[in-house]
């Protein structure tokens, strides 16, 4: 599989959290990733639109919601290519000039953007579509989350570079991440059982529950096998944790935005109250229970949200 270059996300170590924690805290701080404004899903395009790319395509038609880190990471990456992009995005259009955190940057990639009822959102796709191919376009149709399996592959590579950027005595015993799609969780599935097979996988869902988000990474799962031409070693069990969603996809709550100041106060680690903030408090909670151990190796797989931070009008 190919992909555009980039260079290794940093990985830091946390020695006040560590300590307050009990455990050997390291974040993988792929919110740092170089590119369309960071996070997990700016890494997954650097595979999807290469594969896209090399299949001809030269525009684009996706969908999420207002605070999609995907659309406003798929809004930048094609305006870096010189793609036409339409964006259906699901919701009111808001009603102030001015666009907040994630619509604001998609808004000004230049992409078309277009506001549907949830229910409207396949047919609009499809019509944005057509658009594109009577203006003379080769659109690439990627489903919401930029759900793929050259996305759930850039997550099996990114094993490798976690791997060389630590040594053998610091590999996780538990790696921590915010699951929504499961298509990250699925690549680091399969990562860490061909490079890191010590390390227990642990998702934490930010809006499914266990049983449909643990269904969905089980075929994401199957199909990056597939693609890999492997049968699945070392397939650890999918930990899946819908405990932490609270009332649902972008619904806050106290414990929540508590960790989400402590962290920031004891160390500087940025959360959002999106994602990585109810993934960071399922660390918390888990450590507190003894289901992730006192002294363990745990890397926080940060996969970015700093923009559903400063669009939240709960913190
Ligand atoms: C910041 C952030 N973290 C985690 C996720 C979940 O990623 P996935 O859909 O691959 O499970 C998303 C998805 O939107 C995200 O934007």
């Amino acid at each position: 599989v190919e992909n555009f270059s980039f260079l290794p996300t940093p990985l830091q170590f946390y020695k006040t959290l560590s300590e307050e924690l009990g455990v050997k805290l390291r974040v993988k701080h792929d919110d740092l990733f170089q590119a369309c404004g960071g996070g997990n899903k700016a890494r997954k395009l650097q595979y999807s639109v290469k594969a896209a790319q090399k299949e001809g395509h030269n525009a684009i038609v996706t969908t999420g919601g207002a605070q999609s880190n995907h659309v406003r990471a798929t809004a930048l990456m094609t305006a870096r290519l010189g793609w036409k992009a339409i964006m259906v995005v699901h919701g009111e259009e808001p009603k102030t000039e001015i666009y907040q955190a994630n619509l604001k940057l998609a808004r000004l990639s230049g992409a078309k953007i277009r506001f549907v009822k949830a229910d409207n959102v396949a047919s609009a796709m499809d019509q944005s579509m057509e658009e594109l191919k009577n203006d003379g376009y080769n659109p690439y149709y990627m489903r919401g989350g930029g759900h793929c399996v050259a996305g759930c592959y850039s997550y099996y590579d990114a094993v490798k570079e976690v791997k060389a950027q630590l040594k053998p005595e610091d590999y996780p015993d538990y790696l921590v991440l915010a699951s929504g799609t499961g298509a990250t969780q699925a690549g680091l599935i399969a990562g860490c059982g061909s490079l890191l097979p010590g390390a227990r996988v642990l998702g934490i869902s930010v809006s499914r529950n266990k049983e449909r988000g643990s269904q969905v990474i089980h075929e994401s799962l199957r199909e990056l096998n597939g693609a890999l031409a492997r049968a699945g070693e070392n397939a650890q069990e999918i930990h899946f944790d819908d405990a932490f969603v609270g009332e649902g996809y972008e619904a806050a709550y106290p414990r929540l935005l508590e960790t989400i100041e402590w962290a920031a106060k004891a160390e500087g680690l940025v959360l959002d109250p999106t994602y990585t903030g109810k993934a960071f408090w399922g660390l918390v909670d888990y450590v507190r229970k003894g289901a992730v151990a006192k002294g363990a190796n745990v890397l926080f797989w940060h996969t970015g949200g700093i923009f559903n931070l400063m669009a939240s009008k709960d913190i």
